[in-house]
């Protein structure tokens, strides 16, 4: 099976986490900033997209040289064998980028690559006047960076943030894959109780319910790859079914609370399409009146930032209660994610460990509390 040089894109500050799942996987990584590269048949595109629960795509580097000019950037594209990739029908978009290059400009970079694949595409045709783009869709891009062109067929399409099982609702919901990262930068592996008490629409529980039960995230989903002329089809519904003969039962509580029963029904209806309704224990309380008697478990949750969902001074009275009230939980690993730079004055006790991440374009710090246990 031809070998593909693959690399998978993520947020900022989650390239040590993709590359250990791919490491998990059975993958030798080689990382740089918000990539990770790694080798790969088609068996392992349809592996990645279906299991990575923290990356955003998964790309196949199709060419790598050095872009100093257009007409260097227009011949290198030219060069590549197009045919072999594209259908004559292909619909192709091309997006571009350029960091700190000589060609700068990312409207120029992306119409002179598009012209060089159409060029090259109507003399391997033989055809004459425009192309048709009417068939299935191949995303391409180019990004040059310190003068380097890499071009790249994108294999996921929409993100993998995009598992499937979420509804719009309107809140402030964290991204799927940003709740798993989250997940994975604590010990959880579903051995011990998980609780959010700040669920909104129970993102992170039903992410760790997923991770509890072995279940693939990309199990609801099509990706790119599917509509690939060249691409096997046979081994994305073989792999859809293997992974789902692996899943395995919960062994843990998790528990999921929220002061808001509207947002509550939200998080219901997505744990449902997750499969994940029965795993997961939803209950309208306040912080202020939360009690657990679960033991040396994890807390996780994304309170109120304040500048978002509600005012600074309630979100800061929040923190207090959640110092008073859940702080008492010392057997539980604690873990909060708030943009609050003041977030541990209110919470009222130093975090053994924080963590600089980036939630969408939002700086926000990942509070680390370890339990004493
Ligand atoms: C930023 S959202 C959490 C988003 C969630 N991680 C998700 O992915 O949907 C914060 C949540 O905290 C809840 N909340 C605010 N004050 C609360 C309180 N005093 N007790 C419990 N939940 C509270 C809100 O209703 C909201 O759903």
């Amino acid at each position: 099976m031809e070998k593909y040089q693959l690399y998978t894109t993520m947020g900022a500050g989650f390239e040590s986490v993709v590359a250990k799942e791919l490491q998990n996987l059975g993958y030798k990584t080689q990382t740089e900033n918000g990539r990770v590269f790694f080798e790969g048949t088609q068996e392992d595109i349809v592996k990645t997209n279906l299991w990575l629960r923290t990356a955003d795509r998964v790309k196949i580097l199709l060419k790598e040289f050095k872009a100093l000019d257009f007409d260097t950037l227009y011949n290198e594209v030219y060069d590549m064998d197009w045919a072999k990739l594209l259908p004559v029908d292909a619909k192709f978009p091309v997006q571009g980028r350029a960091v700190k290059s000589k060609l700068h400009s990312e409207p120029d970079v992306q119409s002179i690559v598009k012209k060089a694949i159409v060029d090259k595409m109507m003399d391997q045709y033989h055809r004459r006047g425009f192309l048709p783009e009417t068939g299935s869709e191949y995303p391409l891009d180019v990004h040059i960076y310190k003068d380097k062109a890499r071009i790249s067929l994108d294999t996921t399409g929409e993100s993998l943030f995009k598992r499937g099982y979420r509804v719009e609702h309107g809140g402030a919901p964290m991204k799927e894959n940003f709740a798993a990262g989250l997940l994975k930068l604590t010990p959880y592996n579903g051995t011990h109780p998980l609780i959010d008490p700040m669920t909104g629409s129970g993102t992170l529980a039903i992410e760790a319910a997923l991770i509890a039960k072995n279940i693939a995230p990309g199990t609801w989903r099509k990706f790119a790859f599917d509509n690939f002329d060249w691409f096997d089809k046979s081994i994305h519904p073989k792999m859809l079914e293997e992974a789902k003969a692996q899943v395995k039962p919960l062994e843990t509580p998790i528990w999921a609370s929220d002061i808001d029963q509207s947002v509550l029904e939200f998080a219901k209806l997505n744990a449902h399409n997750a499969g994940v309704l029965q795993d997961i224990r939803f209950k309208q309380v306040a912080v202020k009146d939360f009690t657990t008697d679960l033991e040396n478990g994890i807390i996780i949750a994304n309170p109120p930032y304040g500048k978002r969902l509600k005012d600074k001074k309630s979100a800061e009275e929040l923190y207090e209660q959640m110092g008073e009230v859940l702080g008492k939980y010392t057997d539980f690993s604690q873990y909060y994610l708030t943009a609050d730079p003041n977030f541990e004055k209110y919470f009222g006790k130093k975090a053994t460990k924080k963590r600089k991440l980036f939630n969408g374009n939002l700086r926000v710090d990942f509070y680390q509390y370890w339990a004493n246990r």
